[in-house]
């Protein structure tokens, strides 16, 4: 700064046209970039524009769902073994909005490491462990049905935990026999056992089918119940390093650097039971053993952070270097997600709500009438909805959500870009693109397309930029102005009407976009639809 005002305006001048020709020499052309140089202190590209559209459209012919996603910029960040632990409910309980958010932002990092080539793991680390089950056990012969637990397993599982619950808290009988039939699951009682087991097993199917809804699977559903028998293990080896203290409160390890106690963990109970940061402590070792991961990512919301950063600290004064290695992303609050009939209860009612208002809206267009499935269409829009939605802003911030503007078709929203999807695939039925290596180039030297062909070319970098820091939005942004381009594009380009050749090369740079958007929104976990 001090020589920039001591040179005045011209020192200012030339030396930033010194530092603009120092740049300049340090880049090289290259297939697209025909000449550098500078002008007034800024340097100055010149593009080849046919050379751009013909290595562009070449490049996404050639790589297909790879494109952008297999160059150099991604050695480092590949080939290794990542766990992603996403969504985590517990059973019995809500699934609230949170589950819903850590589901899809659990996907999208999942899908991203795995699409630059990291081999991946992904576990929903279920809370299928704790006093629910004793509640469950002690009152479902009173307040269960089997026919109901059948027909909606997760909704009666719940039901019938609220009402135990209400019960128990009136009749200490009720509470007394809940904490005798956790004592005797936690001693082994095969029909205790049984019966857990079986509400684990349904209410797991029934995940199943809705996460399959959401585009998302599991590799792997251990959750807390897998870790009772570990945490024990873990704290005799905490105890044989000398690392526990029993006060008061329970037995703790000092966090403190100063080993005063300003800072500390709980992780035994009075009685001898672990508690969640202690199947924590286990399930991270017993992964450690089993995995060896390179890197491993737990997402919950933001309330979880200072949990998290306890759990990395015992791991690291347990001597486990892999805690450097774990990474938590947290995320925000959703506001004001109800449905129709009030508040969320399970995520299966996001989906319902989703899919009716978007049918609703469908039913005034024309061509929804001509759909296959059009409920199955209307849920792949609305989930595009929640997602794009959702993944606008930071992950850590809060939000609002609002239907209405979520489902707009125009705007930056999912179904917008499912729209332009749809619009981009109908192009395709007009005539098959022939032979890829061969085009004509004339056709396709509109500006637009040139502000496509730009826009297509930063894809690897905005794929780079979401591994960086595991934030979807600039991969959503770059989606959102993919769309508004390829609809310019749509407006100006004829395709019906032109010769064969220019409506070859046009077929070919739409199918190009729609290529790389639908790559794109399918990373996101939208599941990209043809007609609508
Ligand atoms: N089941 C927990 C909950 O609903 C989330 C689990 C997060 N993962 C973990 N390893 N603690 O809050």
């Amino acid at each position: 700064m001090t020589s920039l005002s001591e040179g005045g305006p011209n020192g200012t001048f030339s030396n930033q046209e010194e530092r603009a020709e120092q740049l300049a020499g340090k880049l090289v052309c290259d297939s697209v970039i025909s000449d550098i140089g500078t002008t007034r202190g800024s340097v100055t590209f010149k593009i080849n524009r046919d050379l751009l559209t013909r290595n562009v459209l070449q490049q996404i012919s050639k790589d297909g769902s790879l494109y952008g996603l297999n160059t150099e910029l991604f050695s480092e960040l590949s080939r290794r073994k990542t766990i992603v632990e996403y969504s985590s409910p517990n059973i019995a309980k809500k699934f609230h909005v949170g589950h819903l958010r850590s589901t899809i932002i659990g996907n999208f990092i999942a899908n991203l490491k795995q699409a630059v080539g990291n081999e991946v793991v992904r576990i929903n680390y279920l809370g299928d462990w704790g006093l629910q089950f004793g509640l469950l056990g002690a009152g479902f012969s009173s307040f269960g049905s089997k026919e109901k637990l059948l027909a909606n397993p997760l909704q009666h599982l719940f039901e019938v935990y609220v009402k135990v619950n209400t019960a128990a808290e009136k009749d200490n009988g009720i509470k007394l026999s809940a904490q005798e039939f956790l004592r005797r699951l936690e001693g082994g009682d095969p029909h205790a056992l049984s019966l857990w087991m079986h509400f684990r097993d349904i209410s797991i199917q029934e995940y199943a089918k809705i996460y399959k809804r959401l585009g998302a699977h599991f590799d792997d559903y251990s959750g807390e119940s897998f870790y009772k028998e570990k945490s024990q293990e873990v704290l005799k080896q905490l105890e044989s390093k000398g690392l526990l203290l029993k006060t008061d409160k329970g037995t703790v390890i000092d966090l403190s650097e100063e080993g005063n106690l300003s800072s500390y963990s709980t992780v035994m109970r009075s009685d001898g039971t672990s508690l969640y940061i202690t199947r924590d402590v286990a399930a991270a070792v017993d992964r450690m053993e089993r995995y060896n991961f390179d890197e491993m990512i737990y997402v919950t919301d933001k309330s979880q952070k200072n949990h998290f950063q306890q759990l990395f600290k015992i791991l690291k004064i347990m001597g486990k270097d892999q805690a450097d290695r774990c990474q938590h992303v947290p995320f925000g609050l959703v506001q004001g997600m109800k449905t129709r009939r009030g508040e969320v209860v399970f995520l299966e009612d996001v989906l319902d709500e989703a899919r009716s208002r978007m049918l609703q809206n469908m039913a005034a267009s024309e061509t929804s009438k001509q759909l296959d499935d059009p409920s199955d269409t209307a849920e792949k829009i609305g989930i595009a909805a929640l997602i794009v939605q959702d993944f606008k802003g930071q992950l850590v911030s809060d939000y609002h959500f609002d239907w209405d503007q979520a489902l707009q078709s125009t705007g930056d929203t999912g179904v917008f870009l499912q729209y332009t999807h749809a619009r981009l695939h109908s192009l395709q039925a007009l005539r098959c693109p022939r032979d890829t290596e061969d085009f004509e180039i004339a056709s396709l030297r509109e500006p637009c397309v040139i502000a496509t062909l730009q826009h297509l070319l930063r894809y690897d970098e905005v794929i780079y930029k979401c591994l960086e820091d595991l934030q979807p939005r600039y991969l959503v942004t770059y989606l959102l102005s993919l769309g508004h381009l390829a609809n310019v594009a749509h407006r100006t380009l004829q395709v019906k009407g032109s010769s064969s050749e220019a409506a070859h090369a046009r077929l070919l740079f739409f199918k190009n976009v729609q290529m790389v958007l639908g790559n794109g929104m399918k990373l996101l976990g939208i599941t990209p639809v043809n007609n609508m």
